[in-house]
C-alpha cells in the first residue's frame, strides 16, 4: 500500500483536503545532484542504467517533497528502439542524422520487441519502485505519436515543425504509416511499463499545438486515443497536449483519468470543457524564476482558481533548468499547506 496515494485519489475524482502536486520534468537539470551525475555520464547512459534511473527518479521526492515520482527517462527511447539513432547534443537537444523524409524510409522503421529493446526501462521501473519504498506513486510516460513523429521527421527540435507538417500534408500515406507504427510500439511499451510497476501513465503531446484543430484530430488525437483506450483498463492515463485547449472536450470522453493544461487556459474555461474530469496544471514554469514571495502568490492564485476536487497541481509545462531549487520548493510547499 502506498503511504501517499493523493495522486491516485485525485485521478479518481475523490474529494481531498488538498490537491497532490508534482512537476513536469521534475527529475531534470535544475537539481544540483542531477548536474553532478551529468559530469560523469552522458544523457542516454543515464537513461540506460537502471541504478541511475532509480537514483534520479527519487531525487525530487526526497529533495522537493512532491507527491509523485516520474520515471527518469526520455520520450526518445521509443524511436531509438525503432531503429532511429537519436543523439542528445549538449545545449542543442535531440539530433537524428538521417531523419525520415520518404515512404521508403518510413517503411524501414521497425516495430521492435519492446521487452528486449527497452528492458533497461522496465528494470529502471522495478528499481525505482524499490527505492521509493511505497512513499509515493510512480508515473511512467511516453510521447504522443505526433510528438515523436515531429522529432523523427525534423531530426531535431523546432519551434514550428513546418517541414514535419509539410511532410504530413503532402505525403499523408507515409505519415500515417509511421504514426501507426509509433502508436503500436508505444502501446506495447506502456503496457509493459504498467506491468513493471508504473502506477500512472502520462502521455506528453508537446507539439500537438502546432496543428490546427482539424489536423490535430487527424494526425495526433486519433493515435493518442488508441493509446488511451488500450491503457486505461490497466492504469489511470493523463494526457498533456500543449496548446490543444480546443480538444479538451473531445479528449475528456476517451477514457483518460485526467487532462493536463498549459498556462494559456483559464481554469473555469477548462472546467467547462471537461465537466467533472480531473485537471492538471498549470502555472507558467517561468513564474518559478520570479522572487519567492511572488511564486507563492501565483501558486495560491492557481489553487483558488481550480477546485480542490478533481485537481492535480502542476506546472503548465516542464520546469526550466535555471529554476532555483528554493523556488521549486516554495511552489510545492504552498500546495502542501493549502486547505
Ligand atoms: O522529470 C523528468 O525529467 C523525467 C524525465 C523526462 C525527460 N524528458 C528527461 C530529460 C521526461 C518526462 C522527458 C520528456 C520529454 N523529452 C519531452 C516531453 C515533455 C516536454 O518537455 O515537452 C520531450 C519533448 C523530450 C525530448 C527532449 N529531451 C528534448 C527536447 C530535450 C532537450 C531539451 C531539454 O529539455 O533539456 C531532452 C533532454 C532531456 N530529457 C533532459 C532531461 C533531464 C536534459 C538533458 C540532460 O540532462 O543532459
Amino acid at each position: 500500500m502506498l503511504q501517499n496515494d493523493l495522486l491516485l485519489r485525485a485521478l479518481k475524482g475523490e474529494k481531498l483536503s488538498r490537491p497532490p502536486v508534482w512537476m513536469m520534468r521534475q527529475a531534470g537539470r535544475y537539481l544540483p545532484s542531477f548536474r553532478k551525475l551529468k559530469e560523469k555520464y552522458d544523457f542516454f547512459t543515464r537513461c540506460r542504467t537502471p541504478e541511475l534511473v532509480a537514483e534520479i527518479t527519487c531525487m525530487p521526492v526526497h529533495q522537493i517533497g512532491v507527491d509523485a515520482a516520474i520515471l527518469f527517462s526520455d520520450i526518445l527511447v521509443v524511436p531509438q528502439a525503432m531503429g532511429l539513432d537519436f543523439q542528445m547534443k549538449e545545449n542543442e537537444g535531440p539530433f537524428l542524422e538521417y531523419p525520415i523524409r520518404s515512404i521508403e524510409q518510413a517503411d524501414r522503421v521497425k516495430c521492435p520487441q519492446v521487452q528486449e529493446e527497452l528492458s533497461y526501462v522496465f528494470e529502471g521501473i522495478r528499481l525505482s519502485k524499490q527505492a521509493l519504498k511505497n512513499r509515493v506513486p510512480l508515473i511512467g510516460f511516453a510521447g504522443a505519436p505526433w510528438t515523436i513523429f515531429c522529432y523523427a521527421v525534423e531530426g531535431r527540435g523546432s519551434k514550428t515543425f513546418n517541414s514535419v507538417k509539410a511532410f504530413g500534408f503532402s505525403q499523408p500515406a507515409a505519415a500515417h504509416r509511421l504514426l501507426e507504427k509509433i502508436t503500436q510500439t508505444t502501446i506495447a511499451y506502456l503496457l509493459k511499463k504498467v506491468e513493471s510497476g508504473a502506477d500512472v501513465i502520462q502521455i506528453f503531446d508537446s507539439w500537438g499545438g502546432v496543428l490546427s484543430p482539424q489536423d490535430y484530430e487527424l494526425f495526433s488525437w486519433r493515435y493518442t486515443q488508441k493509446i488511451v483506450e488500450s491503457l486505461c483498463p490497466y492504469a489511470p492515463v493523463i494526457v498533456f497536449a500543449k496548446g490543444c485547449w480546443h480538444a479538451l472536450s473531445r479528449m475528456s470522453e476517451s477514457g483518460v483519468s485526467a487532462l493536463g493544461l498549459d498556462w494559456t487556459v483559464p481554469a473555469d474555461k477548462a472546467r467547462n470543457f471537461v465537466g467533472a474530469l480531473t485537471l492538471q496544471g498549470n502555472l507558467d514554469p517561468v513564474q518559478l524564476l520570479a522572487p519567492i514571495s511572488q511564486v507563492k502568490e501565483k501558486t495560491l492564485r492557481m489553487l483558488r482558481e481550480f477546485d480542490s476536487q478533481s485537481y492535480i497541481a502542476n506546472l503548465g509545462h516542464g520546469i526550466l533548468p535555471e529554476t532555483p531549487v528554493e523556488n521549486a520548493q516554495a511552489f510545492v510547499e504552498v500546495i502542501k499547506e493549502y486547505r
